[in-house]
């Protein structure tokens, strides 16, 4: 999508609401994270790219969308990913949370900028990536991580690629390795983030979750979309993913 000023201000993490112009069906936008931003040959962030997997009544109103199509694009909303402060770096990616980590990955690896202004990385960590799917036909973007230098661990329900399993045993194989302290950046479905949680705690480590909660308008005020964090004070509050994520650390998190 051609949208210069949206680019520009983008950072891995953040996500946009898209939404057909003039159209009543579906009726509300819907969230997609930022794949990475698209430059000019001056290396100027002009557009962003999106991926999806057809699932539902607005990805396949979105498969029919044609170069010079008009779209609404909303963003960039929610926080995205904490700048990297660490020398060891894991993804931990479910089904299509893959998504926000080839920008993730590109940013920690140094080879791009995001934002404005554009955050900068001190030192490069050393990364890698556990990508679980249900089947090999079900992993997207190898090819993108593998241009941009990212290491890709593969773990499938079915053994069709990669280790036969859960993606979290790639996880704890990598939490036991005897290597600097990593931090953990995880996106995914919520009984993977649950997992991904569990291990974080067991092993010390500090983790940022990215929510895949529905959103109804993206931009805070609907409240459709809270979840339940630790709170000092309360001992619990509700947070809205939209505005206040759709990353948290994943200590803060209370998950079911
Ligand atoms: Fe409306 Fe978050 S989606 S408040």
């Amino acid at each position: 999508m051609e949208c210069p000023d949206i680019a520009r201000r983008s950072v891995p993490g953040q996500f946009f609401m898209l939404r057909g112009p003039g159209r009543n069906d579906p009726l509300l936008g819907r969230p997609f994270a930022l794949y990475d931003t698209v430059l000019d040959d001056n290396g100027e962030p002009i557009g962003i790219d999106i991926v999806y997997l057809v699932v539902g009544k607005m990805t396949r109103v979105m498969r029919d969308w044609r170069r010079g199509d008009l779209i609404e694009v909303w963003g960039p909303l929610g926080n995205g990913f904490p700048v990297p402060e660490t020398g060891r770096l894991i993804f931990v990616a479910g089904g299509i949370g893959q998504t926000p980590f080839l920008a993730t990955g590109r940013e920690a690896l140094g080879k791009r900028q995001y934002g404005t202004p554009q955050r900068k990385i001190a030192a490069p960590p050393e990364l890698t990536m556990c990508y679980g799917a249900r089947s090999a036909e079900y992993l997207a973007g190898l090819d993108d991580f593998s241009t941009a230098g990212i290491p890709v661990q593969v773990a499938t329900d079915d053994g069709s690629a990669g280790i036969k399993g859960f993606v979290t045993s790639l996880l704890e194989a990598e939490l036991q390795r005897d290597a600097p302290a990593p931090w953990v950046f995880s996106c995914g479905p919520e009984p993977m983030l649950i997992a991904v949680q569990k291990l974080l705690a067991k092993y010390e480590t500090p983790g940022w979750l990215s929510l895949e909660t529905p959103m109804a308008c993206g931009f805070g005020a609907c409240f459709s979309c809270v979840t339940k964090v630790r709170d000092e004070q309360t001992e619990w509050d509700y947070k809205r993913v939209c505005v206040e994520g759709p990353i948290f650390p994943a200590a803060d998190l209370i998950l079911h």
